[in-house]
C-alpha cells in the first residue's frame, strides 16, 4: 500500500523537484477552458496530498473544491488551511470513496494512477466514472515505462536541501518499481517509506478507460507536449464520461 504516512511532511519539498505543478495547473485549466469546467463546477482531486493543486486552483477562482487521500497524515497537514480556504477534504482510500453528489471534474496528478496494482486499476477508474456527472472530465497521467526503466537502471537520486538529504533508491522489478524514499535531518534522524510504482502500457490503459465508460479526448506528455520523446516522464490522460 502507498500511504505516504512516513514521508508525508517531506512531500512539498520534494514533488517540485520532479515537476513544476505550475506547468500541471497550465495544463488542467486550459483542459478545462476546451471541455466546460467553469469556476463554479465541482472538482475533486483524488490522492491531493498536501492540497497544493486544489490551494492553486482556489487562487484561480474555482469555487467548488474536493480532495481525497488515503494518508491521514497529508490530510492532517493541509486541514487546516483547507478549511480557512473552503475546501472540503477526506482521508479515504479512493476505492472506497462514494458520494451522493456528483463531481464536474476529477483530478489524479503527480502519480496516484502509478501507484494503484493492476488488480484495482479497473475498480478505480470505475469509481471515478461513478462520482462523476454525465460529460464529467478525468484529468490523470501514468508514466512513460521507459522513464521507470530509465530510473531502474540509475539506481538512486540523492538530493540536499538546507542540510536535510532525500535520497531514492530504485529497484526495477519486471511490472513495478520499488522506491526506498529516505531522509536524513540535520540532527541525524531518518525516515524512509518504500512505495511501488506499476509500469502500465497504454493499451491497457486504454481499453480499462473504454471498458469503464471514458472516451479519451487528449493525450500529451508531461502536460505540455503532443509527441513522444525517450526524456518524457509522463502520459498525461484527459478524458470524459459517456
Ligand atoms: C505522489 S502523490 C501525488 C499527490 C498529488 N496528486 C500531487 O499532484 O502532488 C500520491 C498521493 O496519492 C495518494 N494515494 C495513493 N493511493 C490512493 C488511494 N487509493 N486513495 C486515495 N489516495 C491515494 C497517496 O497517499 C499520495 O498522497
Amino acid at each position: 500500500m502507498n500511504s505516504y504516512s512516513k514521508i508525508a511532511t517531506y512531500y512539498s519539498k520534494f514533488s517540485s523537484l520532479f515537476f513544476s505543478k505550475k506547468d500541471i495547473l497550465r495544463f488542467i485549466e486550459k483542459s478545462f477552458l476546451d471541455y466546460g469546467v467553469k469556476k463554479d463546477c465541482k472538482i475533486l482531486d483524488i490522492g491531493c496530498a498536501d492540497a497544493k493543486l486544489l490551494f492553486l486552483l482556489k487562487r484561480r477562482g474555482f469555487k467548488k473544491l474536493y480532495g481525497i487521500d488515503i494518508s491521514s497524515k497529508m490530510i492532517e497537514l493541509a486541514l487546516k488551511r483547507a478549511i480557512l480556504k473552503g475546501i472540503k477534504l477526506y482521508n479515504l482510500n479512493f476505492l472506497n470513496f462514494t458520494s451522493r453528489k456528483k463531481f464536474d471534474a476529477a483530478l489524479c496528478t503527480m502519480d496516484v494512477v502509478n501507484h494503484i496494482p493492476k488488480k484495482d486499476v479497473f475498480d478505480f477508474f470505475k469509481n471515478t466514472n461513478t462520482i462523476l456527472k454525465k460529460n464529467g472530465i478525468f484529468i490523470f497521467d501514468i508514466n512513460t515505462k521507459e522513464y521507470l526503466q530509465k530510473l531502474g537502471k540509475r539506481k538512486f537520486i540523492v538530493k540536499k536541501f538546507d542540510e536535510v538529504l532525500f535520497r531514492w533508491k530504485f529497484n526495477l522489478i519486471s511490472r513495478y518499481l520499488k522506491i526506498n524514499f529516505s531522509v536524513r535531518e540535520k540532527n541525524g534522524e531518518n525516515v524512509s517509506e518504500d512505495v511501488y510504482q506499476f509500469i502500465y502500457d497504454e493499451e491497457f490503459i486504454e481499453n480499462t478507460l473504454k471498458d469503464c465508460g471514458f472516451e479519451v479526448l487528449k493525450k500529451v506528455y508531461d502536460y505540455r507536449l503532443p509527441l513522444k520523446t525517450k526524456f518524457l516522464s509522463k502520459l498525461c490522460y484527459v478524458c470524459k464520461k459517456i
